[in-house]
């Protein structure tokens, strides 16, 4: 099982300041050496957190293994094939959101991300698509032509936060898990995750990554990203 971290909300405490410091390409660096597997960085439409000159200096060190999340149009897939990333996760984006809501809506969207992934793997970057834990989805997944899915933990890891029976959405996340892996596409989960929902998610067979934000960059203030990092490949391992 892997590690991914995602280094946005190092950008947003630099960005608070509006000048260079703290760095995210030194953030993945650190996060690489302290056992990451890999490093996830978003860049949005509004560029609130990671920007292009981060998004340009981490993937051309190809030392880096980057995962870029990215919205499905035009401009980002120009993007991502010209500075290549190694993964590249289509998520649904919306301005005025604190984060990402929810996954994405395949079969609104079907003909649009099908065409975006189809490019992406023509360009030998590892796609994934950030949905939902529901069964028509993986359906949709599997006809998009994608290599991955990201199932969204976002419900899960409220649930768990504040102690409301998660037994059902689990169990969505353990479907979805089978049947992907049945349909031979790679199972990733993410967002809201700290150490109690990776302790749970940790158990579900065929989740084969894990990318966490949020919580490792704010636990790493507090207690090193090195300490962090490796309580969560513990607990993973
Ligand atoms: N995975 C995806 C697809 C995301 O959009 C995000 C948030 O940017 C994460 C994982 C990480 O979520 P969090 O910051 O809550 O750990």
């Amino acid at each position: 099982m892997r590690l991914g971290v995602n280094i946005d909300h190092v950008a947003t405490l630099r960005n608070a300041r509006g000048e260079k410091h703290p760095d995210p390409y030194s953030a993945a660096l650190s996060a690489l050496k302290y056992g990451a597997d890999s490093i996830t960085i978003h860049l949005r439409e509004d560029r609130r957190h990671i920007n292009d000159i981060d998004l340009k200096k981490i993937t051309k060190n190809k030392k880096i293994p980057t995962n870029l999340e990215m919205a499905a149009n035009e401009e980002m897939l120009k993007i991502a094939i010209k500075s290549k990333p190694n993964f590249v996760c289509i998520v649904p984006e919306k301005r005025q959101e604190i984060t990402t809501e929810g996954g994405l809506n395949l079969k609104k969207n079907f003909k649009k991300i099908k065409r975006i992934i189809q490019k992406l793997n023509n360009s030998k970057i590892r796609t994934s698509l950030f949905i939902d834990p529901n069964i028509e989805d993986i359906k949709f997944s599997k006809k998009i032509g994608t290599h991955c899915v990201e199932l969204h933990t976002g419900k899960l890891s409220f649930k768990v936060k504040n102690k409301i029976n998660y037994f059902n959405e689990l169990k969505k996340i353990k479907k979805c898990s089978e049947l992907a892996n049945k349909f031979n596409i790679e199972v990733h989960a993410g967002h809201g995750m700290d150490y109690k929902t990776a302790k749970i998610l940790k158990k579900v067979k065929f989740i084969k990554e894990f990318n966490i934000g949020h919580f490792i960059i704010g636990e790493s203030v507090l207690f090193g990203m090195n300490k962090v990092i490796k309580n969560f490949k513990k607990i993973i391992r």
